[in-house]
């Protein structure tokens, strides 16, 4: 969703914003613009659609300057126009403002405002705050800024520009990513790293209510009282490498090759003497033995892997787990205290829904544990614990790497929890760390399949309708599965669990179906030929995944894709691999736009 870049130093402010906004460009948008501020004058281009138009338009002009700020918008309040777009510009034009978040209270606001006088522009819910800014301004842009976020409810990262400072960038941030870069003789804020790893690997994080002054050869960060905050500077692990595309046609494809290191990144530092060993953790080793019920919340895949975190950690710890949307937690009364440990699954850290979930399982007294992919991030400052997966940057909107090094902690974790409860003896202790030390080569193995998978789907391309059974971990697959076909390459598709096709869905299974059915839970395999025959009687074409030694399925399904034989509660990394190749061939079949499809974004810090 929205990207926000300002920067000020001595190079053209212009190539500076526009490039950080192009490595923006992953997480979603629909226009885009720049403020630059020139000798007490600021200038604001703006365009609808793709960063392209905007630096075609800003072609036409000559814009010099060494401070601005920058804005990819995806919209919510009012359409993807010109108008519309980001930066808003005070009515003086003394001040332009980008904006990441939601003014929730900005109907009231801006009849305020108008009934001051102030003329409105847009239908943006953005646009109250430059006004405000305006309003309060009396030559000191920290007082104004800090009265202005004083009347917003909602949530805001803001950058912010004034004519008569034009060395200075301002920010404030309250429940929406805001990072600092520092550098040289020039400083930088963005929304995220990618947008500043080609300029520094030195961040600042700043936390929510904060505020920051920023000159080319100072950083001031203060509170709602005006008062300074020390800051500590970061350095980032990851390189500018991992940020661009290194040969492949798509980001995603290069993400999903990437997986093995990824996996490797994230399991290896947590097993000594064979043992998983979660830094930072030991309390918590100590508290569980209190703890009767475990929550796993979070949205979109990382729910998925949520998912299959109930399966092995209900099956390692015989403890209760419930997997939850975060979108749905938050609107019920769940059962939750202090003896509930909740566990967030995110990549970006950043998703609106998944932190409203969390502050209100810690409001209830639970502790937190989250699972996170972002250093820095909102879900990873806000929990008690953290679990990073060290996926590096991921860009592509679909994630794959993302997923599959949260599903490699899911077993991680249930390894722990089994060890602390004392519920695994050590042999089986034994095989299972050997298991999820093979979870990389194994995946490398299922993306060997990678060198045939392009000409396989064309077998697939043009069915407009899939359905993905399974059963238990291999369910849970299925929902991944089926999500990776539809975003990318919008062809109509929904999970299962094969039990449950019979009590209605069924009715729509016939020859113009295809039906994908991973089938890698030993035990469970005889339940899933049923199914299979089930779905075939009615005409379906299936595809199934299946171990490599399995021979029997052949009997049933039409095609069958091998993959590496795994211990089956491991074995989640391994099966969803070919379903992403899957997904990104048939998306690539139909000439889909891969990485940014339609209506997505990346991290989506709105409700
Ligand atoms: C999956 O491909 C999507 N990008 C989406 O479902 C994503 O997993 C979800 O929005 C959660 O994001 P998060 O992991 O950053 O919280």
């Amino acid at each position: 969703m929205c990207g926000i870049v300002g920067y000020t130093g001595k190079d053209d402010a212009v190539s500076v914003l526009t490039s950080g906004l192009k490595r923006l460009e992953y997480r979603g948008y629909d226009s885009s613009g720049i403020a630059v501020n020139n000798e007490n004058k600021i200038t604001m281009v703006k365009a609808s659609g793709e960063i392209n138009n905007l630096v075609e338009k800003l072609g036409e002009k000559t814009i010099v300057g060494c401070a601005g700020i920058g804005h990819t918008r995806w919209a919510t309040h009012g359409a993807p126009t010109d108008i519309n777009a980001h930066p808003h510009l005070s009515n003086s034009g003394r001040f332009a403002i980008v904006h990441n978040g939601i003014i929730e209270n900005y109907i009231e606001l801006k009849e305020e405002l108008a009934g001051k006088g102030f003329n409105f522009e847009s239908e943006t819910d953005t646009e109250v705050v430059v006004h405000l800014l305006e309003y309060y301004y009396e030559g000191d842009v920290r007082k104004a800024l800090m009265k202005t976020v004083s009347r917003l409810e909602g949530s805001y990262a803001l950058g912010v520009v004034c004519s008569e400072f034009p060395k200075s960038v301002f920010a404030a941030k309250l429940g929406s990513p805001l990072i600092i870069g520092v550098g040289v003789g020039e400083n930088f804020f963005a929304s995220d790293v990618t947008a500043l790893i080609s300029k520094t690997k030195n961040i600042i994080y700043i936390e929510d209510g904060e505020f920051a002054e920023i000159t080319p050869d100072e950083i001031d960060v203060f509170d709602c009282t005006g008062k300074s905050v020390k800051k500590s500077v970061s350095r980032v692990v990851w390189d500018i490498e991992a940020a661009e595309k290194g040969g492949y046609e798509h980001f995603m494809l290069k993400e999903i090759m990437e997986q093995p290191k990824a996996l490797k990144s994230t399991i290896e530092p947590n097993i000594k003497d064979n043992k998983i060993h979660f830094e930072g953790l030991e309390p918590l080793g100590e508290k569980i033995k209190d703890i009767n019920k475990i929550i796993i919340t979070a949205c979109g895949s990382a729910y998925h892997a949520g998912y299959v975190g109930k399966f092995v950690i209900e099956e390692l710890c015989r403890i209760s787990v419930e997997v939850d949307l975060a979108s749905e937690l938050r609107y019920r009364n769940p059962i939750i205290d202090e003896k509930t440990l909740v566990v967030v699954i995110s990549q970006s850290g950043e998703t609106a829904d998944t932190i409203a979930a969390m502050k209100e399982c810690k409001e209830r007294g639970a502790t937190v544990l989250s699972v996170v992919n972002v250093v820095g991030s909102t879900i990873a400052k806000l929990s008690d614990y953290v679990i990073y997966t060290w996926a590096g940057p991921e860009i592509a909107v679909a994630t794959s790497k993302g997923y599959t090094t949260q599903l490699a902690v899911m077993n991680m974790l249930a390894l722990w929890l089994g060890d602390h409860l004392n519920k695994i003896e050590e042999t089986e202790y034994n095989e299972l760390i050997e298991a999820i030390r093979s979870i990389p080569e194994r995946a490398q193995r299922s993306l060997d399949l990678n060198a045939q998978m392009a000409d396989f789907v064309k077998n697939y391309s043009h069915y407009d309708s899939v359905f993905y059974i399974g059963r238990n971990i291999d369910y849970a697959i299925c929902m991944e599965g089926s999500l990776k076909l539809k975003e990318i390459s919008y062809v109509h598709s929904e999970a299962y669990a094969a039990g449950e096709l019979k009590h209605g869905t069924i009715a729509l299974v016939d020859e113009n179906s295809l039906v994908v059915a991973p089938c890698c839970q030993e035990s469970l395999f005889d339940k899933m030929m049923s199914n299979i025959k089930e779905v075939k009687a009615r005409g379906a074409n299936v595809l199934a995944v299946a171990l490599e030694n399995n021979h029997k399925i052949y009997e049933e399904a039409d095609n069958v894709i091998s993959i590496p034989e795994t211990h089956p509660m491991f074995v989640s990394v391994a099966e969803i691999i070919p379903l992403q190749l899957f997904s990104y061939y048939i998306a690539k079949e139909k000439g889909c736009n891969i990485d940014k499809p339609k209506n997505l974004a990346k991290s989506v810090t709105v409700e």
